[in-house]
């Protein structure tokens, strides 16, 4: 556990009361928790846009697997860049639709190279992209 330490912070008592009540509305336990997580959320997406960066991020797609050729491009494009996927999760989502997720690590650059790929296949419904960190950097 890392050394605790504590602050004082001058702000704006409208901005801290509704600060607290959305921290409590997020079932954060107390204000130091929500602050800390703030922090972690800055640091995590400055670490990020550093292009060279190595990141976790998951890219979540959904499309037709009617359509033939979206699948085999989304699978061609899955084994182009197969060094940064750690896994796939494919969900039936109805009869038509199909969600994948996938869980990827490696340089950010990277792997926004392969959701940009993935957003290029036509007939994708939807591709989002979240980063997140490996958490070394981070206590
Ligand atoms: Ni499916």
């Amino acid at each position: 556990m890392a050394k605790l330490i504590r602050f004082g912070v001058s702000i704006e008592a409208n901005l801290l009361e509704a600060f607290d009540r959305a921290s409590a509305a997020q079932k954060y336990a107390n204000r130091s928790q929500a602050i800390a997580d703030l922090m972690r959320n800055k640091l995590i997406e400055r670490d990020w846009q550093k292009k060279n960066a190595q990141v976790v991020a998951t890219v979540s797609l959904v499309y037709n697997h009617h359509r033939r050729e979206v699948v085999n491009k989304v699978m061609d494009i899955q084994h182009d860049y197969q060094r940064l996927i750690i896994s796939t999760q494919h969900i039936h989502l109805d009869h038509d639709n199909c969600l994948e997720i996938i869980a990827s690590k490696g340089k950010a650059r990277d792997i926004v190279g392969l959701t940009h790929r993935l957003r290029g296949v036509k007939g994708t419904k939807h591709v989002s992209f979240t980063a997140t960190t490996s958490g070394k950097q981070l206590s």
